[in-house]
């Protein structure tokens, strides 16, 4: 198991990427912005699996957190991430500082409508921008073939696919699914925050997304099943941002079950200050699948 080397500096990341190229190898790529846990190593292991050599990015983007949200707070431990990276086999680290990524006086921003307006882009006014501007640059600096990402920020998966479609990136973007704890929390590097009593409250989030699939998968019609996970969260006193069946792709409610519909939960919630996201993709109806 080879040390990774760590680059600061966007052109020698580019470079060393592109050689790497010329010489055949297939590069996958992880973004992430650290306080790694087994989620992004999933990530990671894939992408070994898949290609030749990996780079991962450890960088806190400021731009895709709004003026009230935890960046100062947000959990930074390099070595931790270090040597957790260096036992998954990954080749560079690509860990950059905010004037690497934006120098002073950039005021250059990639917007997205259509994926990136609904839930997360209501509530997060400039989140996606700050995103696909993030993942734009770093692909820049890391030109790689495949770049992963994780099913549980649905929502971003969909904004970066749109990205790479609309200015049509020579790039592959990988979903991968999600990885939970044992009590079937989605993993999340801000799950530090949670007090012992909000951690032990907080695997209601997926309780609620299982007992939905099941109440989908009866039948159940979708203003029951989303009233039902409504009461299971109220019930622990977990406040919900949004919790709704909507199309996989164009994020648009789901009124009525019907057949060849993808349909995904999608989840916004609150444990104490804490504000978690989750998701469950629902079986296709021939509901013969569930
Ligand atoms: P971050 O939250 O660090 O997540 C990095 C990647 O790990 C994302 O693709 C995310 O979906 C994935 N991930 C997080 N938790 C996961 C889990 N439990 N199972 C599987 N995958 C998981 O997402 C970001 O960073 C940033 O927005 C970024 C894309 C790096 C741009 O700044």
């Amino acid at each position: 198991m080879a040390t990774p080397l760590v680059i600061r500096d966007r052109n020698v990341m580019r470079k060393l990427i592109l050689t790497n190229r010329t010489m055949g190898r297939r590069i996958g790529f992880v973004p992430t912005m650290g306080s790694l846990h087994a989620g992004h190593t999933s990530l990671v292991d894939q992408a070994v699996a898949e290609c030749d050599d990996v780079v991962t990015s450890i960088f806190v983007n400021p731009s895709q957190f709004g003026p009230q949200e935890d960046f100062e707070q947000y959990p930074r431990d390099f070595d931790a991430d270090f040597n957790l990276l260096a036992q998954h086999d990954v080749r560079w680290i690509f860990a950059p500082d905010v004037h690497e990524m934006y120098p002073p006086g950039d005021s250059t921003r990639i917007e997205i409508s259509g994926p990136a307006e609904p839930y997360e882009g209501t509530l997060r006014p400039g989140h996606f921008s700050g995103v696909a501007t993030i993942v734009f640059r770093l692909l820049q600096a890391a030109p790689s073939h495949a770049v992963y990402f994780g099913a549980k920020d649905w929502q971003q998966v969909l904004v970066v696919r749109k990205m790479v479609h609309d200015l049509k990136l020579d790039v592959e973007v990988v979903t991968c699914p999600t990885v939970r704890d044992t009590d079937g929390l989605a993993l999340s590097s801000r799950n530090t925050y949670l007090s012992k009593s909000e951690r032990k409250r907080a695997p209601t989030i997926y309780a609620a997304l299982e007992q939905a699939e099941q109440n989908w998968c009866q039948g159940l019609a979708i203003d029951t099943i989303e009233q039902k996970l409504k009461d299971m969260l109220s019930a622990k006193e977990i406040q919900i941002d949004y919790a709704d069946i909507v199309h996989t792709e164009s994020l648009k409610k789901i009124s009525e079950v019907s057949p060849n519909t993808p349909a995904i939960f999608l989840i916004a919630c609150r444990v104490g200050s804490t504000r978690l996201i989750d998701n469950i993709l629902l079986p296709s109806q021939a509901l013969s699948s569930c």
